[in-house]
């Protein structure tokens, strides 16, 4: 009995420790998504098309998709039901009305700016929604450029604005996904949003497949995908070029952990991030298959007093850059803003780092007792590159060796 029972705990104890090295990702089993079934197909007319549309989804069965078949919609806010997807067919776009009225949460801010940026709603809505999503080859477009109705300039222009007078442009998220689960975003081209492009919260299981994003790195304010406080998310196959973040995990409301990002391409932008708004904590992220070509950094992870948060368990694999500035940059005091809390990065690993282009690395930790703590392996970099410690641990080795001038299919889709 006891040889029984011991063995019993020494293979529960060896199945604990697989199961805790594969926690280190998304847990679920993720595999390529398949459109679902159309409930009803729509042809585009040249109106405003937001009470058809939402009439078809709040009428489709669940597990089937509105599926737009031709032309050009345009459209105000959209709420997509529980169960029930969009597909977006090849050679359509589905255009947000740059009406800042159709956005507005009540207080006649949205397409304004005021001291707090939060008086629209996002153009597509997910709320407490279950296996729904968006699906096609099809375009969805902010129209972000386009001069918003009733002013006499574009949301991107106030964005800017924003900037200059040192306040915040009420602009529409083009798609927020909030308290859901089991949300597909598959092979969708977003583009021109006015706002962030993709952002979650309290979201478990999200999977982001084969979706581009295609926005001009002067858009303020773009992100192209931020899961925030969510869990089970995988962002696999996309090519992201936009004006800020290009993937941001965040941890404002609760912590964002197992999050895999997998064979991805990302062009303009602000890097693949990790923070600042990380209160709650990140971690079980694993980030493997990147290219960054033209990004402003590349691997980032920022907080400071103010935000706090444990950043842990994150790994980065198989990473080519190429003309990125600040290829790895890890900032505990980002923004020089301060507070009481206190942020930790800590069991954060880069193997098989490859950056062919000169670039300024930097470590800052917070103190001697705070430090940033770092792995490298396989990390090879320009000769002449800038090397930048403060306050960090940093074991293994890294070289200034790296040879080659194109990344090849390091991320390739
Ligand atoms: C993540 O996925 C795993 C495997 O499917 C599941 O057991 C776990 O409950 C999920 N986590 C959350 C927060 O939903
Ligand atoms: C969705 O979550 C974000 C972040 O927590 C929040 O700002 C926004 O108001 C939420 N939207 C809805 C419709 O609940
Ligand atoms: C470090 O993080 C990895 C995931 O990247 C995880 O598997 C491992 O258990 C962590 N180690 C410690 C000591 O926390």
């Amino acid at each position: 009995m006891l040889g029984q029972s011991s063995m019993n705990f020494a293979a529960a104890a060896t199945l604990m420790l697989l199961v805790h090295v594969g926690y280190a990702k998304d847990q679920r089993t993720v595999t390529e998504p398949k459109n679902p079934q159309s409930c009803t197909t729509l042809k585009a007319t040249s109106g405003d098309e937001t009470q058809t549309i939402q009439k078809a989804l709040n009428s489709c069965a669940k597990g089937k998709a509105v599926a737009l078949s031709s032309g050009t919609f345009y459209s105000g806010p959209l709420t997509i039901p529980s169960g029930i997807s969009l597909l977006v067919d090849s050679g359509v776009t589905l255009k947000a009305l740059p009406d800042p009225s159709l956005y507005d949460l009540g207080r006649k801010t949205c397409g304004t700016l005021d001291e707090q940026g939060v008086g629209c709603k996002p153009f597509i809505t997910f709320h407490g929604a279950t296996g729904s999503g968006i699906y096609g080859k099809g375009v969805i477009d902010g129209q972000g450029d386009q001069t918003m109705t009733g002013k006499s300039e574009s949301w991107w222009k106030l964005a800017a604005d924003a900037k200059k007078k040192n306040n915040f442009q009420n602009n529409p998220r083009l798609i927020q996904i909030n308290d859901s689960v089991d949300i597909t975003l598959y092979q969708i081209t977003l583009k021109n949003s006015p706002f962030y492009h993709v952002s979650t919260s309290k979201t478990y299981g999200l999977t982001v497949w084969g979706i581009t994003i295609n926005t001009p790195s002067t858009a303020r304010n773009t992100d192209g995908v931020d899961p925030m406080g969510s869990q089970n998310v995988t962002i696999a196959h996309c090519s992201i070029s936009t004006g800020d973040d290009n993937v941001a995990i965040k941890a404002m409301d609760a912590p964002s952990r197992h999050i895999s990002v997998l064979n991805n391409h990302f062009g303009s932008g602000h890097g693949m991030s990790i923070g600042s708004e990380i209160t709650y904590g990140g971690s079980d992220i694993t980030i493997s298959g990147l290219t960054l070509d033209g990004t402003t950094n590349g691997l980032r992870i920022k907080s400071n007093t103010f935000r706090g948060g444990l950043v842990t368990g994150v790994s980065y694999t198989n990473v080519c850059m190429l003309e990125v500035k600040h290829p790895i940059l890890l900032d505990m005091e980002y923004g020089k803003v301060t507070g009481n809390l206190t942020p930790e990065f800590k069991n954060i690993t880069f193997s098989n780092v490859k950056v062919l282009t000169k670039g300024t690395f930097t470590f800052d930790g917070l103190s001697d007792t705070k430090p940033v703590e770092a792995t490298m392996k396989d990390v090879h970099i320009k000769k002449g590159s800038k090397w930048i410690t403060s306050n960090a641990k940093i074991t293994g080795t890294w070289a200034e060796d790296v040879t080659g001038t194109a990344c090849g299919n390091a991320g390739n889709n």
